[in-house]
């Protein structure tokens, strides 16, 4: 009896702690990301860390046949990757680095924006 009780507890605070390091994005420390992101600063390195090993032809490959490596195919995926990273938190797929909240906010912030890829 004793035993049970004390794995319903463990596996509540898991379930807790797990929790923590998924803040939703209106949670973020707003300070935490720049405030205007610039494409060649801020959003290519971020793409080149979490995406482009499997959205770029010098990474493994290209999957789903979306690039991640230039600025406007990023661009014009806009929708899809934000669906993909935000709303349904799938990429980076299992196992790949998660993008950290803050990291998320600036490219969502940079989406926003408009997505200059001027600069
Ligand atoms: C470990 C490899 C890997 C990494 C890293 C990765 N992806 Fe993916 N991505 C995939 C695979 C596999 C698919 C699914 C391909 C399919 O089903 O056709 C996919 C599909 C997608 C799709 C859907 C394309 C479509 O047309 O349906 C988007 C958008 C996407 N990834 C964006 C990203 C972004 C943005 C990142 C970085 C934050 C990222 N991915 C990181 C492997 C990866």
């Amino acid at each position: 009896m004793k035993t049970h009780f004390l794995m319903v507890l463990i596996l509540a605070l898991l379930g807790f702690a797990a929790c923590l390091g998924d803040k939703s994005l209106d949670e973020v420390d707003p300070e935490a990301a720049p405030a205007e992101p610039v494409y060649t600063e801020h959003i290519a390195p971020l793409m080149f860390d979490y995406c482009d090993s499997c959205h770029s032809p010098d990474g493994a490959r290209v999957l789903g046949e979306i690039r991640t490596d230039t600025c406007e195919e990023l661009k014009g995926n806009m929708e899809i990757v934000s669906e993909m990273v935000f709303d349904r938190q799938v990429m980076p797929p299992g196992g790949a680095e998660r993008m950290t909240s803050e990291d998320q906010l600036t490219l969502q912030r940079w989406f926003d924006q408009g997505a200059d890829c001027d600069q």
